[in-house]
C-alpha cells in the first residue's frame, strides 16, 4: 500500500484547505490518529472507505467544534445535552437521529438516519475543524482490522499513502478510542466502551443499557478487529518459547513490555495499541497478554484485546 509519497507533518491551514478541496488529511485527535474528510463531500468519504478498506456500511464519526455545532445536524435529547456538556470536548461520541441530512452525508452514515457525532480535545484536531467551519468524519486512521494508530509514525505507516496533508500531534494521551453511547429512544446504550468509563456516564444519565446485540454496537463491526498480525493469547502468565508477552502490574514489572508496572488501566489504555505494534515487529509466533482488571479503563481495553484475539467482545 506504500507507494513512498507521502505527506510531510504540515499545519492545519494546510489541512483545511485540502479538506475544502476533498483531500483527506492525516489529524491527531486525543484518542487515537484519525483520516479525516469533509463529511459533506461523498467523494471524499469514499476515498476514506478505499484507503481503509473498510467494508462501507460501517459508518463514520463526524468531529465537531462543540454543542452548538453538532445541534446544527443532530437532534440531542436532555440526556445528550448533559453528556456533552459533561465531556466535550472529549473522547466521548453520541449516537442521535440526524435532522440536516446532507451535513454528513449518506455513505458516511452508511445510509442511517442517526449520525455518531463528538468534539475531540486535542489542540489540532480543534484548530482544523474551527478553520473548517463544518464536520469532518474521521475514523482511526488504521487500515480496516488493524490496530488504530496512536503515534504519527504510525498513522503514516497505516494509511498516509491517501492523505494529501498530515500534522503530527505527537503521541495520544489517552491512545484508546472514543466511548460510543447511542442517546435515543429508551435507556441510553453502550456501543463501544471507550475513554470514558460507564461509571462516568451513569453519574449522569443512570444505568447504562446494553446494545442490541453487535449489529447495533456498531453497524457492521467485524469481530475480528484491532488485531495485529501475530495471533493474540489472553490472560497469560508470562511468554511461552516464541511469544512477546505484555505485562500489567507490578509482579511483571521485570519483563520486556508492561503496559503498566504500578498497575493503572489509563497507563495501560495510552500504551495499548503501540505496545501491540512493537510487540508484532518482532515477529514472535504469538502475543501473550497478562489479565487486565475490568474496572475503570480495564472494561475498554479487554474489549480491544478480545476483538484482537478473535473473540466477539
Ligand atoms: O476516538 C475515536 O472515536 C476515533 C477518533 C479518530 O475520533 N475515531 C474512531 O472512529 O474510532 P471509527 O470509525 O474507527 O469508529 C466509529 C465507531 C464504529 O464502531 C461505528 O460503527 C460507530 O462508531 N458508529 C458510527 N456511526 C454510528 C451510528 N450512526 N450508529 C451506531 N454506531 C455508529
Ligand atoms: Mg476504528
Amino acid at each position: 500500500m506504500d507507494n513512498g509519497r507521502h505527506p510531510r507533518a504540515g499545519t492545519s491551514d494546510e489541512a483545511v484547505a485540502v479538506l475544502r478541496r476533498g483531500g483527506l488529511v492525516i489529524l491527531p485527535t486525543e484518542t487515537v490518529y484519525g483520516l479525516a474528510a469533509d463529511a459533506a463531500n461523498p467523494t471524499a468519504v469514499a476515498a476514506i472507505y478505499a484507503a481503509k478498506g473498510r467494508p462501507s456500511f460501517n459508518p463514520l464519526i463526524a468531529h465537531v467544534t462543540g454543542l452548538e455545532a453538532a445541534e446544527r445536524f443532530a437532534r440531542l435529547d436532555e440526556r445528550g445535552l448533559r453528556l456533552a456538556q459533561a465531556f466535550w470536548p472529549g473522547p466521548l461520541t453520541l449516537v442521535a437521529p440526524i435532522h440536516a441530512p446532507e451535513a454528513v452525508c449518506d455513505l458516511a452514515r452508511a445510509g442511517l438516519d442517526t449520525v455518531a457525532v463528538r468534539a475531540p480535545g486535542h489542540p489540532l484536531a480543534r484548530a482544523v475543524l474551527e478553520g473548517f467551519g463544518g464536520p469532518v468524519v474521521a475514523p482511526s486512521a488504521n487500515r480496516s482490522g488493524r490496530p488504530s494508530p496512536t503515534t504519527f509514525a504510525d498513522a503514516m505507516d497505516e494509511t498516509g499513502f491517501a492523505a494529501q496533508a498530515a500534522l503530527d500531534g505527537g503521541p495520544c494521551a489517552v491512545g484508546l478510542e472514543s466511548t460510543v453511547v447511542a442517546v435515543l429512544d429508551g435507556p441510553v446504550r453502550l456501543l463501544r466502551p471507550g475513554a470514558v468509563t460507564r461509571a462516568q456516564i451513569e453519574a449522569l444519565v443512570g444505568p447504562l443499557a446494553e446494545a442490541d446485540g453487535d449489529a447495533e454496537r456498531s453497524p457492521g463491526r467485524l469481530a475480528l478487529h484491532y488485531a495485529p498480525n501475530a495471533p493474540v493469547r489472553l490472560r497469560a502468565e508470562g511468554a511461552k518459547a516464541g511469544e512477546v508477552f505484555l505485562g500489567f502490574g507490578p509482579s511483571h514489572a521485570d519483563d520486556g513490555l508492561n503496559l503498566s508496572p504500578v498497575g493503572d488501566t489509563r497507563e495501560a489504555a495510552a500504551n495499548l495499541f503501540a505496545y501491540l505494534r512493537a510487540a508484532d515487529r518482532r515477529r514472535p509466533v504469538a502475543i501473550a497478554v497478562a489479565s487486565i482488571p475490568d474496572h475503570e479503563l480495564g472494561e475498554a481495553i479487554n474489549d480491544r484485546l478480545n476483538r484482537a484475539a478473535g473473540f466477539v467482545g
